[in-house]
């Protein structure tokens, strides 16, 4: 790798226009140019759809969703990807009642760090069960996303 790829936004790989999004640069025009450091660094973050929720929320902070193609770098807690089965046998309850009455380190979570209102805890749930669903599609197709992450 060496120095390639560092001195990038002097130097645009074959023309590219780089914009600033979100604190990330990125080649506008398809040409795609790793950044090796902020890869490692940062969670790795859909643009849009019910991943890119859990990303804005800040979810992924500990929560890698496999299925919904969101990478968490800390991995502290649980995939979600599976969450809405997970949640249930582990805890005997739907993940609806869970987030509204968390247990463990999630009610100090969803205490302090993250609050959510009654809207996006019922955006969380849905997502949620878009991911299990996903996940449960990939894994049809033999195309399960390895599930990593804490407890
Ligand atoms: C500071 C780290 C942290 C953040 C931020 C965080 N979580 Fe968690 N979460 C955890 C940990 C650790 C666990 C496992 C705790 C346990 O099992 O008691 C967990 C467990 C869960 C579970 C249960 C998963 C299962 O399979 O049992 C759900 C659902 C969940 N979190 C949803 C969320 C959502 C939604 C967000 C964003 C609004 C979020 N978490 C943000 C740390 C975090």
């Amino acid at each position: 790798m060496g120095a390639r790829g560092r001195s990038a936004p002097a130097r645009p790989c074959g023309g590219g226009l780089y914009v600033e999004r979100a604190g990330r640069t990125r080649v506008a025009n398809g040409a795609s140019h790793p950044q090796p450091a902020e890869a490692r660094a940062a969670d790795k973050a859909p643009e849009s759809g019910p991943g890119a929720w859990f990303v804005k929320t800040g979810c992924s902070a500990c929560h890698s969703i496999a299925a919904l193609g969101v990478k968490s770098a800390a991995q502290v807690g649980p995939d979600l990807s599976i969450a809405v089965e997970d949640v249930q046998s582990r805890f005997g309850r739907t993940v609806e009642e869970f987030l509204a009455e968390p247990t463990g380190t999630m009610s100090l979570v969803l205490a302090g760090q993250i609050t959510l209102t009654p809207e996006q805890r019922t955006i969380a749930v849905q997502h949620l069960h878009d991911a299990f669903r996903e996940y449960q599609r990939l894994k049809a197709e033999g195309r399960a996303p390895a599930l990593n992450g804490g407890q």
